[in-house]
Parts: C-alpha cells; structure tokens; sequence
C-alpha cells in the first residue's frame, strides 16, 4: 500500500500526537513532513520519525496532504504565505478550532478541504473528531482524511459544516464537563468522610469502568442506569436528586452555550 506523503503546518501538541498515532499505525517516517519555527517542536517531531523542515513551503512540496496545525489566531497569515505554494490535487485538513471552511477557501482559494474539530484526549489515542469535506474532496481524500484522524481515536463524518459547533459543544469541550464531575464527586466523597486519595481513586476508576461499559455494552446508557438503579435503592437517591436540580435541562443549556460560543467565534476569526 502507497501512504500518501503528509505535511504538517505546525508541530505542536495535536501535530505530534497525529504524528506518533500515524507512525503507530506503520505509515513511513520518511511519508511525513513537520514544519515549525521552534527547534524543539522540530526535534520531538524527528524523534517520532518524521522529517522536521523550518519552511513551511518547503514541507508542503510534494505532498499529498498538507495538515493545519497552528492555533487558530495564526492560521490566516499562515494561509497566506502557503497560498502560493499549494498545487492542484492537494487536500488541506484543517484541525483548527473555529475556523469555517469559507475563511480557509478566501485565503487558500480553491482547494479540496476537510475540516476537523478533534479532543484532548487524541493526545492519548483517545480522541473523537467530527470531520467536513468541502465538495472539492474526492472519496480517496476522504479516506486519507479519515485514516490521519484514526490515527488519535475515532473519526466521523458530519454531513454539515454549522455541526461543527455542535461537536465542539459535545465532544470538543467535552473532557472540560466530565472533569468538572470528577472534581465535583471527589469533593463530594471527602465530605462523606473518605481520604482525597481514595475519593480520587474510587471516582477516576468509576469514571473509566462506566465510559468502558457504555462503549462496550449493547444496550444504551439510560439502560445501563435503569440496570443499575433499584427501586428505593442508594443510586435512586441520587438520581432522583440530581433531577430534582434540573440536571437534564443544565446540561442542555450549557452545551448550548458552548455551541453558540463556537459560532461566535468562527466569526470573529475568520475576520
Ligand atoms: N490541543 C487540542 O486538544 C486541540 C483540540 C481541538 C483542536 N485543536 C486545534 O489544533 C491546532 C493546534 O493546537 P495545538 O494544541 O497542537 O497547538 P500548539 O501546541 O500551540 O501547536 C501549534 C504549533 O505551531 C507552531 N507555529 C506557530 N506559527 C507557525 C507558523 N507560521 N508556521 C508553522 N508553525 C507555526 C507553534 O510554534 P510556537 O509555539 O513557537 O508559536 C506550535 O509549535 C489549533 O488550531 C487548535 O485549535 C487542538
């Protein structure tokens, strides 16, 4: 199988984390390209295997796909230094937070494009990204695309750019709500008497058993909960509480907010 040769613009944390999962995965160092302007970015990129080059022109000569990896409030001006040299042919995959597909093509032009939202915890190969291609993007880049975002998780196809916000209001910012509930509950558990280590430990391995079983199990996650909730038992207790509070319709204010503040955004950065 010929892997297509891949540039990255910016060898930051994602980069590196995309890289290391695609070296994992067997796709030849010498098929990869990382271009950034810090010599320890460029050093932890070629220890990983992968050719590291100042130039960013430079890094996306041949290559079949070029991967935008810089943060966001950088990315028009880096658009702008590579519009010149990018070729026909080539697909871009833009793993910026909040920049549209729209912004991209005025400072690339016309290209073939697929637009990511990925998480945290790509950092570990546990990520999940939401992924867009333009109409420009033929069904072999759409392989290409799917394969690199693999590489750090689980990747899916959205049939419209604007559920981009939604990922991030789900996914994206999503780590952010499940720590918010690990802290919450190892305070919770200190309250009740436990050490903080153990509140943590109980809590941390309670959060990973769960998340296992809801992935793993067939049944869905409000199943799950009936299954583990008897009548008038200590788990209704709390279940019972937490909608007492309204926990139903907060979540769903504040993954609303979360995704009115992505749009936001996208429109102020794509200035
Ligand atoms: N980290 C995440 O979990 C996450 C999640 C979703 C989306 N993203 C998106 O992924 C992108 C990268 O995020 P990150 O966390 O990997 O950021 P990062 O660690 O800051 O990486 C960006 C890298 O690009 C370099 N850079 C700056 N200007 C450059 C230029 N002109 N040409 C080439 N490289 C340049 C930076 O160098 P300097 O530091 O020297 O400027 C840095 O090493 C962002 O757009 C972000 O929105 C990240």
């Amino acid at each position: 199988m010929t892997h297509p040769r891949i540039a990255f613009i910016g060898a930051g944390n994602m980069a590196l984390s995309l890289i290391g999962g695609l070296i994992a995965q067997g796709v030849p160092g010498e098929r990869i390209r990382a271009s950034d302007p810090g010599a320890e970015q460029r050093a932890k990129a070629s220890a990983l295997g992968a050719q590291a080059v100042e130039d960013n022109a430079a890094a996306l000569a041949d290559a079949d796909v070029v991967v935008l990896a810089v943060k966001p409030q950088v990315i028009k001006g880096v658009c702008q230094t590579l519009k010149a040299s990018l070729k026909p042919g080539q697909l871009v995959i833009s793993i910026a937070a909040g920049i549209s597909c729209a912004s991209l093509e005025n400072w690339l032009g016309e290209i073939a494009l697929v637009r990511c939202m990925p998480n945290t915890p790509a950092l570990l190969r546990q990520g999940v990204s939401g992924l867009y291609a333009n109409a420009r993007v033929s069904a072999e880049q759409r392989q290409q695309a799917e394969q690199l975002l693999s590489a750090v998780g689980l990747a899916l196809w959205l049939d419209e750019e604007s559920l981009i916000d939604a990922v991030t209001a789900v996914s994206g910012s999503g780590p952010a709500y499940f720590f918010l509930l690990i802290e919450a509950m190892i305070a919770a558990g200190e309250q009740l008497g436990l050490p903080r280590e153990t509140a943590t430990r109980l809590t941390e391995q309670t959060a990973l058993g769960a998340a296992r079983m809801a992935i793993e199990s067939d049944v869905d996650a409000a199943e799950l909960r009936r299954r583990v909730t008897s009548p008038a038992g200590t788990t209704e207790a709390a279940i019972k509480t937490f909608q007492a509070g309204g926990f139903e319709a907060l979540v769903a204010k504040a993954l609303e907010a979360a995704a009115r503040r992505s749009a936001e955004l996208a429109e102020q950065l794509g200035r």
